[in-house]
Protein backbone atom coordinates (compact mmCIF):
# COMPACT_ATOMS: atom_id res chain seq x y z
CA UNK A 1 0.00 0.00 0.00
CA UNK A 2 0.76 3.55 -1.02
CA UNK A 3 0.85 6.57 1.39
CA UNK A 4 -2.13 7.88 -0.41
CA UNK A 5 -3.97 4.38 -0.32
CA UNK A 6 -3.03 3.93 3.07
CA UNK A 7 -4.10 7.41 3.86
CA UNK A 8 -7.68 7.02 1.78
CA UNK A 9 -8.80 3.78 3.05
CA UNK A 10 -7.44 4.07 6.78
CA UNK A 11 -10.53 4.79 9.77
CA UNK A 12 -10.91 4.95 13.28
CA UNK A 13 -11.10 1.06 14.66
CA UNK A 14 -13.31 0.52 17.80
CA UNK A 15 -14.27 -2.67 17.46
CA UNK A 16 -11.64 -5.28 17.31
CA UNK A 17 -11.52 -9.40 17.01
CA UNK A 18 -10.13 -9.81 20.53
CA UNK A 19 -6.91 -11.22 19.84
CA UNK A 20 -3.48 -10.23 20.89
CA UNK A 21 -1.11 -8.85 18.48
CA UNK A 22 0.76 -11.49 16.40
CA UNK A 23 4.59 -11.46 18.13
CA UNK A 24 5.83 -10.66 14.59
CA UNK A 25 3.43 -7.80 14.42
CA UNK A 26 4.32 -5.97 17.69
CA UNK A 27 8.22 -6.43 16.89
CA UNK A 28 7.71 -4.93 14.16
CA UNK A 29 5.92 -2.21 15.45
CA UNK A 30 8.29 -1.75 18.49
CA UNK A 31 11.03 -1.70 15.52
CA UNK A 32 9.06 0.98 13.54
CA UNK A 33 8.28 3.72 16.67
CA UNK A 34 12.61 2.91 17.15
CA UNK A 35 12.63 4.83 13.35
CA UNK A 36 9.94 7.71 13.79
CA UNK A 37 11.10 11.41 13.69
CA UNK A 38 9.51 14.42 13.25
CA UNK A 39 10.87 17.77 12.00
CA UNK A 40 10.41 19.40 14.89
CA UNK A 41 13.33 16.87 15.91
CA UNK A 42 11.52 16.85 19.32
CA UNK A 43 11.81 13.37 20.69
CA UNK A 44 8.43 11.43 21.02
CA UNK A 45 8.97 8.05 23.40
CA UNK A 46 6.45 5.41 22.56
CA UNK A 47 4.97 2.57 25.50
CA UNK A 48 3.26 -0.65 24.17
CA UNK A 49 0.62 -1.05 26.95
CA UNK A 50 -1.53 -4.37 28.20
CA UNK A 51 -4.84 -3.93 28.53
CA UNK A 52 -5.84 -6.60 31.14
CA UNK A 53 -2.19 -5.72 33.09
CA UNK A 54 -3.08 -2.65 33.54
CA UNK A 55 -6.59 -2.28 34.18
CA UNK A 56 -7.00 -0.27 30.46
CA UNK A 57 -10.33 0.16 28.65
CA UNK A 58 -12.15 3.04 26.97
CA UNK A 59 -16.24 2.80 27.05
CA UNK A 60 -16.15 3.63 22.87
CA UNK A 61 -14.13 0.33 22.57
CA UNK A 62 -14.75 -3.24 22.01
CA UNK A 63 -12.54 -6.19 22.01
CA UNK A 64 -9.32 -4.21 22.80
CA UNK A 65 -6.70 -5.98 23.90
CA UNK A 66 -3.47 -3.82 24.12
CA UNK A 67 -2.60 0.09 23.63
CA UNK A 68 0.23 1.96 22.65
CA UNK A 69 0.95 5.29 24.56
CA UNK A 70 3.28 8.00 23.66
CA UNK A 71 5.11 10.90 25.43
CA UNK A 72 6.33 14.33 25.17
CA UNK A 73 8.60 16.77 27.45
CA UNK A 74 6.28 19.80 28.03
CA UNK A 75 7.35 22.60 25.25
CA UNK A 76 6.86 24.66 22.46
CA UNK A 77 5.24 22.95 19.64
CA UNK A 78 5.23 19.76 21.95
CA UNK A 79 1.70 18.85 20.43
CA UNK A 80 2.53 19.47 17.32
CA UNK A 81 5.63 17.27 17.24
CA UNK A 82 3.41 14.77 18.91
CA UNK A 83 0.89 14.33 16.74
CA UNK A 84 3.39 14.46 13.96
CA UNK A 85 5.17 11.21 15.25
CA UNK A 86 2.23 9.32 16.68
CA UNK A 87 0.03 9.66 13.46
CA UNK A 88 3.25 7.82 11.45
CA UNK A 89 2.67 5.16 13.80
CA UNK A 90 -0.92 5.26 12.84
CA UNK A 91 -0.24 4.77 9.37
CA UNK A 92 1.63 2.13 9.58
CA UNK A 93 -0.57 0.26 11.64
CA UNK A 94 -2.79 0.35 9.31
CA UNK A 95 -0.13 -0.91 6.33
CA UNK A 96 -0.21 -3.62 8.13
CA UNK A 97 -3.51 -4.40 8.82
CA UNK A 98 -3.78 -2.87 12.22
CA UNK A 99 -6.16 -0.51 13.45
CA UNK A 100 -5.98 1.82 16.10
CA UNK A 101 -7.80 4.91 17.79
CA UNK A 102 -6.49 8.12 18.20
CA UNK A 103 -8.37 8.87 22.03
CA UNK A 104 -7.59 12.18 23.52
CA UNK A 105 -10.58 12.12 25.78
CA UNK A 106 -12.80 8.78 26.35
CA UNK A 107 -10.54 7.10 28.95
CA UNK A 108 -9.55 7.20 32.41
CA UNK A 109 -6.45 9.24 31.29
CA UNK A 110 -4.77 8.68 35.26
CA UNK A 111 -4.44 4.99 34.72
CA UNK A 112 -3.08 5.13 31.57
CA UNK A 113 -0.46 8.02 32.50
CA UNK A 114 0.25 5.50 35.64
CA UNK A 115 0.95 2.37 33.66
CA UNK A 116 3.32 4.62 31.14
CA UNK A 117 4.89 6.26 33.83
CA UNK A 118 4.47 9.81 32.86
CA UNK A 119 6.48 12.24 34.95
CA UNK A 120 5.53 15.96 35.54
CA UNK A 121 7.62 17.62 33.31
CA UNK A 122 6.08 15.28 30.42
CA UNK A 123 2.21 15.13 28.62
CA UNK A 124 0.87 12.49 27.07
CA UNK A 125 -1.99 13.81 24.61
CA UNK A 126 -3.16 10.43 23.16
CA UNK A 127 -2.89 6.85 23.45
CA UNK A 128 -4.67 4.20 20.79
CA UNK A 129 -5.77 0.50 20.62
CA UNK A 130 -3.82 -1.72 18.73
CA UNK A 131 -5.46 -4.74 17.15
CA UNK A 132 -7.00 -6.81 14.23
CA UNK A 133 -10.65 -4.95 13.17
CA UNK A 134 -13.49 -7.06 13.80
CA UNK A 135 -15.39 -8.17 11.09
CA UNK A 136 -18.68 -6.11 12.08
CA UNK A 137 -18.84 -2.11 13.72
CA UNK A 138 -20.51 -2.55 16.74
CA UNK A 139 -23.52 -0.04 16.86
CA UNK A 140 -21.75 1.90 19.09
CA UNK A 141 -19.39 2.35 16.51
CA UNK A 142 -21.41 2.84 13.89
CA UNK A 143 -23.45 5.50 15.80
CA UNK A 144 -20.24 7.54 17.24
CA UNK A 145 -18.78 7.63 13.43
CA UNK A 146 -22.29 9.07 12.36
CA UNK A 147 -21.86 11.51 14.98
CA UNK A 148 -19.19 12.66 14.24
CA UNK A 149 -19.65 12.30 10.52
CA UNK A 150 -16.60 10.67 10.57
CA UNK A 151 -16.89 9.18 6.40
CA UNK A 152 -17.00 13.05 5.79
CA UNK A 153 -14.77 15.69 5.04
CA UNK A 154 -14.29 19.59 4.52
CA UNK A 155 -13.87 20.17 0.46
CA UNK A 156 -10.11 21.86 -0.47
CA UNK A 157 -12.07 25.05 -1.47
CA UNK A 158 -12.54 25.45 2.16
CA UNK A 159 -9.39 24.25 3.17
CA UNK A 160 -6.76 25.57 1.30
CA UNK A 161 -5.71 28.73 -0.18
CA UNK A 162 -3.40 30.65 -2.35
CA UNK A 163 -1.63 33.85 -0.94
CA UNK A 164 -4.54 35.13 1.61
CA UNK A 165 -7.77 33.39 2.99
CA UNK A 166 -9.86 34.78 0.38
CA UNK A 167 -8.71 32.90 -2.81
CA UNK A 168 -9.21 29.32 -2.71
CA UNK A 169 -5.68 27.33 -4.19
CA UNK A 170 -6.00 25.72 -7.81
CA UNK A 171 -2.90 23.33 -7.30
CA UNK A 172 -1.17 23.03 -10.30
CA UNK A 173 1.34 20.96 -9.00
CA UNK A 174 0.21 17.00 -9.04
CA UNK A 175 2.99 15.74 -6.68
CA UNK A 176 1.46 19.10 -3.79
CA UNK A 177 -1.97 18.23 -4.80
CA UNK A 178 -1.81 14.80 -3.92
CA UNK A 179 -0.05 16.03 -0.47
CA UNK A 180 -2.67 18.02 0.37
CA UNK A 181 -5.55 15.99 -0.45
CA UNK A 182 -3.93 13.58 2.35
CA UNK A 183 -4.35 16.78 4.53
CA UNK A 184 -7.80 16.68 3.82
CA UNK A 185 -8.40 12.98 5.00
CA UNK A 186 -6.37 13.14 8.27
CA UNK A 187 -8.01 12.51 10.90
CA UNK A 188 -8.84 14.94 13.83
CA UNK A 189 -10.65 15.18 17.04
CA UNK A 190 -14.27 15.25 16.82
CA UNK A 191 -13.51 15.37 13.22
CA UNK A 192 -13.13 19.24 13.19
CA UNK A 193 -10.55 19.66 10.48
CA UNK A 194 -9.07 22.88 12.36
CA UNK A 195 -5.63 23.02 9.36
CA UNK A 196 -6.05 25.61 6.80
CA UNK A 197 -3.07 26.12 4.48
CA UNK A 198 -2.08 29.06 2.81
CA UNK A 199 0.38 29.02 -0.20
CA UNK A 200 3.19 31.35 -1.29
CA UNK A 201 5.36 30.81 -3.91
CA UNK A 202 7.07 27.56 -2.90
CA UNK A 203 5.79 27.82 0.28
CA UNK A 204 2.29 26.28 2.40
CA UNK A 205 1.77 28.04 5.38
CA UNK A 206 -0.29 25.82 7.79
CA UNK A 207 -3.40 27.97 10.23
CA UNK A 208 -5.13 26.51 13.00
CA UNK A 209 -8.48 27.09 12.90
CA UNK A 210 -9.59 27.34 16.95
CA UNK A 211 -12.58 25.62 17.32
CA UNK A 212 -14.67 27.14 20.69
CA UNK A 213 -14.89 24.65 23.50
CA UNK A 214 -11.64 23.73 22.60
CA UNK A 215 -8.72 25.06 25.22
CA UNK A 216 -5.17 24.02 25.81
CA UNK A 217 -4.70 22.34 29.38
CA UNK A 218 -1.87 19.88 31.34
CA UNK A 219 -2.65 17.25 28.56
CA UNK A 220 -2.11 19.87 25.40
CA UNK A 221 -3.96 21.05 22.68
CA UNK A 222 -5.46 18.46 20.90
CA UNK A 223 -6.17 20.82 18.21
CA UNK A 224 -2.21 21.23 17.68
CA UNK A 225 -1.93 17.56 18.09
CA UNK A 226 -4.19 17.47 14.75
CA UNK A 227 -2.40 19.85 13.21
CA UNK A 228 0.91 17.69 13.40
CA UNK A 229 -1.11 15.06 11.62
CA UNK A 230 -1.81 17.60 8.76
CA UNK A 231 2.03 18.13 8.31
CA UNK A 232 2.63 14.22 8.42
CA UNK A 233 0.30 13.98 6.18
CA UNK A 234 1.72 16.81 3.73
CA UNK A 235 5.17 15.73 4.30
CA UNK A 236 4.67 12.56 3.75
CA UNK A 237 3.67 13.66 -0.24
CA UNK A 238 6.24 15.99 -0.76
CA UNK A 239 9.41 16.08 -0.16
CA UNK A 240 9.60 19.93 2.32
CA UNK A 241 11.72 21.63 4.65
CA UNK A 242 9.54 23.08 7.84
CA UNK A 243 10.14 25.95 9.40
CA UNK A 244 8.29 28.49 11.62
CA UNK A 245 8.22 31.83 10.77
CA UNK A 246 5.03 33.56 10.45
CA UNK A 247 4.46 35.35 7.15
CA UNK A 248 2.41 37.83 8.50
CA UNK A 249 -0.74 36.78 6.16
CA UNK A 250 -4.12 38.56 7.44
CA UNK A 251 -6.51 36.07 8.97
CA UNK A 252 -9.52 36.03 11.22
CA UNK A 253 -9.71 35.97 14.78
CA UNK A 254 -9.39 32.75 15.96
CA UNK A 255 -6.83 31.35 13.23
CA UNK A 256 -3.32 30.78 14.30
CA UNK A 257 -0.45 30.43 12.62
CA UNK A 258 1.45 26.93 13.37
CA UNK A 259 4.47 26.36 10.66
CA UNK A 260 5.37 26.38 6.95
CA UNK A 261 6.58 23.70 4.32
CA UNK A 262 8.99 24.82 1.68
CA UNK A 263 8.82 22.41 -0.94
C1 LIG B 1 -6.22 14.23 18.45
C2 LIG B 1 -7.40 13.28 18.32
C3 LIG B 1 -8.14 12.91 19.42
C4 LIG B 1 -9.20 12.00 19.30
N1 LIG B 1 -9.87 11.60 20.43
C5 LIG B 1 -10.84 10.64 20.32
C6 LIG B 1 -11.47 10.13 21.49
O1 LIG B 1 -11.17 10.52 22.62
N2 LIG B 1 -12.41 9.16 21.33
C7 LIG B 1 -12.77 8.68 20.10
O2 LIG B 1 -13.62 7.80 20.04
N3 LIG B 1 -12.19 9.16 18.96
C8 LIG B 1 -11.23 10.12 19.05
N4 LIG B 1 -10.61 10.58 17.91
C9 LIG B 1 -10.96 10.01 16.59
C10 LIG B 1 -11.76 10.97 15.71
O3 LIG B 1 -13.08 11.06 16.19
C11 LIG B 1 -11.72 10.46 14.26
O4 LIG B 1 -10.39 10.46 13.80
C12 LIG B 1 -12.57 11.33 13.32
O5 LIG B 1 -13.91 11.26 13.69
C13 LIG B 1 -12.43 10.88 11.85
O6 LIG B 1 -12.79 9.52 11.72
P1 LIG B 1 -11.77 8.47 11.10
O7 LIG B 1 -10.55 8.45 12.00
O8 LIG B 1 -12.48 7.16 11.10
O9 LIG B 1 -11.39 8.95 9.72
C14 LIG B 1 -9.56 11.50 18.02
C15 LIG B 1 -8.82 11.90 16.90
C16 LIG B 1 -7.75 12.75 17.04
C17 LIG B 1 -6.94 13.12 15.83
Amino acid sequence: MNMLETVKTRRSVRTFDGNLLTQADQEKLAEYVRTIQNPYEIPVEFVFLDAKANGLSSPVLAGDTMYVAAKVGVQAHAEEAFGYSFEKLVLYAWSLGIGTTWIGGTMKRELFEKAASLKDHEIMPCMSPLGYPAKKMSVRELMMRRGVKADERKPASELFFDRAFSAPLNEEDSTVEQALEMVRYAPSAVNRQPWRVVREGKNYHFYLKHDKGYVSNSTGDLQKVDMGIAICHFMGGVKGVLSISDPGIPAEAGVEYIASVAV
